[in-house]
């Protein structure tokens, strides 16, 4: 006989910027600053991401577009490989995320796609250690998840190799 199996996942809803707590109020001012930096004159779209890493230093990424469009990267995989690059053995612990249109105003809390939810999960089972995640549009509630697990359900990982 078939069975049906349900996997929930679980987020904190956080209404607005000023609930959430300082250090990530910070965190997320960084990523709202990087934002501005991105490259993103295809898209109109800009992302900024700032990682928090185990050692106390702030790592941070903006998507980085390109005339032959999948030539370009996001935000995230922006910071995930920066910080791998630069600190290869330090753990990543927090993530803020945000995005805003030129075109049209995000208010609703914008997740990373599926390609960079793998990549944070390569990070986050290498260190073995959960990475807090924190997704905002330019305005409005801001979603935390504690772990990138909740964003992607039946992760492929290095253990079925
Ligand atoms: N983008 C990100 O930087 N992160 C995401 O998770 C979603 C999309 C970027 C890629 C592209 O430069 C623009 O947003 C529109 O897709």
């Amino acid at each position: 006989m078939n069975k049906k199996i349900t996997i929930t996942t679980q987020f904190s809803v956080f209404e607005n910027f000023e609930y959430l707590p300082m250090d990530i109020q910070n965190l997320m001012e960084q990523a709202i600053a990087v934002r501005k930096n991105a490259y993103a004159p295809y898209s109109k779209f800009k992302v900024g991401a700032a990682l928090f890493l185990d050692n106390g230093k702030i790592v941070l990424g903006s998507n980085q577009e390109n005339a032959a469009y999948p030539s370009g990267l996001c935000a995230e995989r922006v910071a995930v490989f920066q910080a791998g690059a630069v600190y290869p053995d330090v753990k990543i612990l927090k993530m803020a995320i945000t995005a805003a249109s030129e075109t049209n105003k995000t208010v609703a809390p914008i997740p990373p796609c599926g390609a960079c939810r793998q990549a944070i999960a390569e990070y986050e089972i290498k260190q073995e250690t959960p990475i807090e995640i924190y997704f905002m549009g330019e305005t409005g509630s801001i979603y935390k998840s504690d772990s990138l697990r909740n964003l992607l359900p039946f992760m492929f990982d290095k253990n079925f190799l």
